[in-house]
């Protein structure tokens, strides 16, 4: 059976990031139609709620309960890498603030680990869908207990592909905005859904069959990706054949359309990445 973990640090790795991100959906859950003290980071669109401190804190408490040697990086705590461990969980505590502050039921917690600089595991939980995607290097990936493989799509014309646009100058946006009008003469459709956590997971699971976007962050991507090569997704840089999660540009796809994906943006503006 594919999903028997390969040994039990891996099981008891997953159900620890399991745990944390029920517990921080939880959290999420309690605050929607409520008031979510909403406030501003480096730029006015860039928002931070009650829910995404309060989660943050609880995913870090948990993981530090059973991991008390290894080093987290948190989005909204930072760095707390003073054991200098092989291990480095990179926690996205709310991935989707934006939609989560105006109740638009799609968002997601991020938990990744990356041992020795390689991801060997990422959950990502839909707290409103009751959707946990979840996988281990070398074991397959899973949404709630099934296992998921990405589409078969082979032709740009028939995908349905998504973006997101990080809270940046117009410049930057500027750029995407350009590369979403590519794509959008050569896919089916686009869409951006606002996570992009869950657009990863969503080219994993096969209801997407790309997506690209640039100035991500370790947070917003680790766990995703993990799920995505487990799915027989590739991922990639914007102009380079690996992967780099602190090189903030990405592109995911089900394999056969990453490459009309990466002749699409080396024909772009090529500026920010
Ligand atoms: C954002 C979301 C969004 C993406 C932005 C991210 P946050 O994360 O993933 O889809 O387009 O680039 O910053 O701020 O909601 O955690
Ligand atoms: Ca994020
Ligand atoms: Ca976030």
């Amino acid at each position: 059976m594919k999903n028997s973990l390969k040994n039990e640090t891996t099981e008891k790795l997953l159900e620890a990031a399991k745990e944390a991100a029920y517990e921080a959906g939880e959290i999420q859950l309690s605050y929607m139609g409520k008031n979510k003290e909403i406030s501003s980071k480096s730029y006015a669109n860039d928002l931070v709620t009650i829910a995404d401190k309060q989660s943050e804190e609880k995913i870090i408490s948990i993981i530090s309960t059973y991991f008390p040697d290894h080093d987290i990086l948190g989005e909204e705590t930072g760095c707390h890498r003073e054991n200098n461990s092989e291990y480095l969980w990179i926690i996205d505590p709310l991935d989707g603030t934006t939609n989560f502050a105006h109740n638009f039921p799609h968002f997601a917690v991020s938990i990744g680990l990356v041992k020795n600089g390689k991801i060997i595991l990422g959950v990502v939980l839909d707290p409103f869908k009751n959707e946990l995607f979840w996988a281990a290097e070398g074991s397959g990936a899973f949404l709630n207990s099934d296992e998921i493989k990405v589409s078969k799509i082979e032709k740009l014309e028939d995908s349905l592909l998504a973006t997101g646009f990080a809270p940046m100058e117009e410049e930057v946006l500027g750029e995407n905005i350009e590369y979403f009008k590519q794509f959008m003469f050569k896919a089916q459709a686009i869409r951006r859904p606002g996570s992009a956590a869950l657009d990863i997971c969503y080219v994993a699971c096969g209801r997407l069959d790309g997506f690209w976007e640039m100035k991500l962050q370790p947070w917003d991507i680790t766990a995703g990706v993990c799920i995505a090569r487990e799915a027989g997704g590739n991922v990639t840089n914007f102009y380079s054949d690996e992967f780099d999660i602190y090189k903030k540009s990405i592109i995911v796809s089900n394999g056969v359309l990453h490459k009309p994906m990466k002749e699409i943006i080396a024909h772009g503006p090529q500026k920010s990445c």
